[in-house]
């Protein structure tokens, strides 16, 4: 097992290992956030969707106005990584980040021929099997973030917080509220299961468009589970029959219980069983 700082990783057109790679003081992702990521995930070598993470990253890239929105080259970058550091066995996370640049620090945009930040990595990752298969508690937190989170910037900060929130009060994580209606998770989709219906909160520009959500969706049709993407109240969330988080690190995970309630039968409910079972074919 190579050490993290031996790792080979991509910067700026390089291959080079971690150690080696110098970002500057001066770089905009680590003065203002002003910076996109990506975490896509491989499963035996291959990268689950990497079209729709690159489709969503050169979305934000022209959301934020960078001075490059075509990110397609990142995917022979990403499949080169997973090579170089033998990660073509058993699953993997491939992490991409790229900032405006490095540039002194005002904040009006920098001359438009600054080079972009550009870095990916890849590192070994297995599945919570535990909590995919009984389930995670969640707590209810207020959403402040900002008012484009359909964009997946670094800037993190209220996810970090809300999730240690939920850490410290037993629960391994957070799902934002705003205006009385479940958004998301700090690092994932919501779904609820109602009179047998599945239901999500519609696209806006507070929550992301989850790859893992998009999927999910895919499979509820294939399954033929009725399905609808409609606001899910504070108030009836918790109530729910079945209640799971969707994404690239949790892939389908049941909730159990909100703010120490328990969700339905306070298991994983069968929904959740058929549809995670469907995804372990799909991610195939
Ligand atoms: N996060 N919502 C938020 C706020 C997220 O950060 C993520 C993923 C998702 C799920 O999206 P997807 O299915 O495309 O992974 C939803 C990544 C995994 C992270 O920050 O680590």
């Amino acid at each position: 097992m190579n050490n993290l700082n031996d790792t080979v990783a991509y910067f700026n057109g390089k291959f080079i290992s971690k150690e080696h790679i110098a970002i500057s003081p001066d770089d905009r992702g680590f003065l203002f956030a002003d910076g996109l990521y990506e975490v896509m995930r491989s499963y035996e070598g291959r990268i689950f969707r990497a079209q729709d993470h690159i489709e969503r990253l050169n979305f934000g890239a022209r959301e934020l106005r960078f001075n490059l929105t075509d990110f397609g080259h990142l995917i022979e970058v990403a499949e080169k990584l997973i090579r170089d550091t033998n990660l073509t066995r058993g699953d993997a996370l491939i992490y991409i980040q790229v900032t405006r640049g490095a540039a002194p620090r005002q904040h009006r945009f920098p001359p438009p021929e600054t080079p972009l930040t550009v870095y990916a990595s890849a590192r070994g990752f297995a599945s919570n099997m535990e909590e995919q298969k009984h389930g995670l508690k969640v707590i209810l937190i207020p959403d402040l973030r900002w008012a484009r989170t359909n964009i997946k910037t670094v800037g993190l900060l209220p996810n970090v917080l809300a999730h240690q929130e939920a850490r410290d009060r037993n629960a391994a994580e957070a799902i934002f509220i705003r205006d009385g209606f479940l958004m998301e998770g700090t690092h994932s989709n919501i779904f609820a299961i109602k009179n047998d219906q599945v239901l999500t909160p519609p696209l806006s520009n507070h929550i992301l468009n989850g790859i893992t959500r998009r999927a999910v969706l895919e499979l509820c049709d294939e399954l033929s589970l009725p399905h609808s993407e409609q606001p899910i109240s504070e108030g009836e969330g918790p109530k729910a029959d079945e209640l799971f988080i969707t994404g690239t690190t949790v892939e389908i995970t049941p909730v159990i219980a909100t703010d120490g309630r328990p969700v339905g039968s306070g298991r994983a409910g069968e929904v959740t069983r058929r549809l995670q079972e469907a995804f372990r074919k799909m991610r195939t």
